[in-house]
């Protein structure tokens, strides 16, 4: 997934935003996509996965901060994330299919907050890092 530069601005806008919310956008993502693509839960049996639990707050946080780290690090986004591919390939093994959902998810939840930053072209150049993201979380399976 090549993302060119107008990509890389529109990426930086975007997390440029939704910065100060991260955690919060975070957390809604996981609660949407616990709640639209139950099957999602089988990898969470052992969160407490109700929609105010600490634990989906404290990892939206992880999870949307590793999104910035990635968007901070757009031109290495391999090399930023290689440790989370090393956990999600040998340990988690999670099915790369739920990496698509929880990227539409994380989208929905943006232009919820931030319609006004979410046009068209900014809504295609953050698809495109979600799944420049995923394909390098899912790229060490084996
Ligand atoms: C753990 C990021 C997608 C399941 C983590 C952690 C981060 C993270 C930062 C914490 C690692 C640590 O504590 O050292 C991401 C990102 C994703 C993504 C950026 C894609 C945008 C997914 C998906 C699933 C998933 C789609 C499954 C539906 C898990 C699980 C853990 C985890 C089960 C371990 C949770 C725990 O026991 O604390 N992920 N993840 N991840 N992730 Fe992902």
């Amino acid at each position: 997934m090549v993302l060119s530069a107008c990509d890389k601005t529109h990426v930086k806008t975007v997390f440029g935003k939704i910065g100060p919310h991260l955690g919060d956008i975070g957390r809604e993502a996981l609660v949407r996509l616990f709640t639209t693509y139950p099957q999602t839960k089988t990898y969470f049996a052992h969160f407490d996965l109700h929609a105010d639990s600490a634990q989906i707050k404290e990892h939206g946080k992880k999870v949307a901060g590793a999104l910035a780290d990635a968007a901070n690090h757009i031109d290495d986004i391999a090399g930023a994330l290689s440790k989370l591919s090393d956990l999600h390939a040998q340990k988690l093994r999670v099915d790369p299919v739920n990496f698509k959902l929880l990227g539409q998810c994380f989208l929905v939840v943006v232009a919820i907050h931030h319609p006004a930053v979410l046009t068209p072209e900014v809504h295609a150049s953050l698809d495109k890092f979600l799944c420049a993201v995923a394909t390098v979380l899912t790229a060490k399976y084996r």
